[in-house]
């Protein structure tokens, strides 16, 4: 699975990738903003921090079909490899993902809201779908239907990613990892609760507090 950030925090990105192996990062508009900083600052920023063979994910906002395909074309000149394009599962979007994916450009389709529309953009060629995970819970099952979307892709031979996104909290991320997705993409905060669990550090403080204790130190060897 790949483990992706969902955030334009560069600070952020770093500290989970000193720790993770982090196969990438995504953004979008609104995630952009809240960097507060430009994009024409924030994206290179990230991009001169990225090793090349880790992914970058950026949004269009353009919302018209030439508009998509101009900025899915810049965004994948951005970097020589392993950068895709964001482009929304809206009428026009769709065509660009299917025109965009036959330039050879690299696509994501996002802001999935239905098993359904994700598997046309399969059709149309998407490398990656990304259904918006809590947002579908408003609505029904929204583990359900990733799952779902997982077994379609499967049972029709299409090798398009699932790539969940609006993740809220570590159960959907459970859920998702046993339904067998094949990214995620973690707000950070979700991904910090993964990793510090308050169990683990209380039994690491009671381990060395006893050895101290007895010891006189806090190593294993003298
Ligand atoms: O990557 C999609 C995501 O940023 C949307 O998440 O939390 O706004 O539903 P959220």
């Amino acid at each position: 699975m790949e483990l992706i950030i969902d955030t334009a925090d560069l600070d952020e990105i770093k500290k989970l990738d000193a720790l993770l192996n982090v196969d990438g990062v995504t953004t979008n508009p609104t995630i952009i903003t809240r960097s507060g900083k430009t994009p024409e600052v924030v994206i290179p920023e990230i991009i001169e921090y990225l090793r090349p063979d880790q992914k970058l994910f950026i949004q269009v906002v353009a919302e018209d079909y030439d508009g998509i395909m101009e900025e899915a074309r810049y965004i994948n000149g951005l970097r020589p490899e392993n950068t895709y394009a964001k482009i929304p599962v809206t009428r026009e979007g769709l065509k660009a993902v299917r025109d965009a994916h036959n330039e050879g450009l690299g696509v994501l389709a996002t802001a999935i809201f239905s098993p359904e529309s994700a598997f046309l953009a399969a059709l149309n060629g998407a490398d990656y779908l990304a259904p918006y995970v809590n947002r579908m819970s408003n609505y029904g099952d929204g583990i359900q239907q990733v799952a779902d979307l997982i077994e379609m892709l499967a049972v029709q031979d299409l090798d398009t990613k699932v790539m969940a996104a609006s993740l809220h909290n570590t159960n959907q991320v459970h859920e998702l990892i046993l339904a067998g997705i094949q990214a995620i993409t973690f707000p950070p905060a979700i991904l910090n609760s993964m990793i510090d669990q308050p169990g683990t550090v209380g039994a690491v403080h009671d381990f060395t507090a006893s050895w101290e204790k007895n010891y006189g130190r806090t190593t294993l060897r003298a």
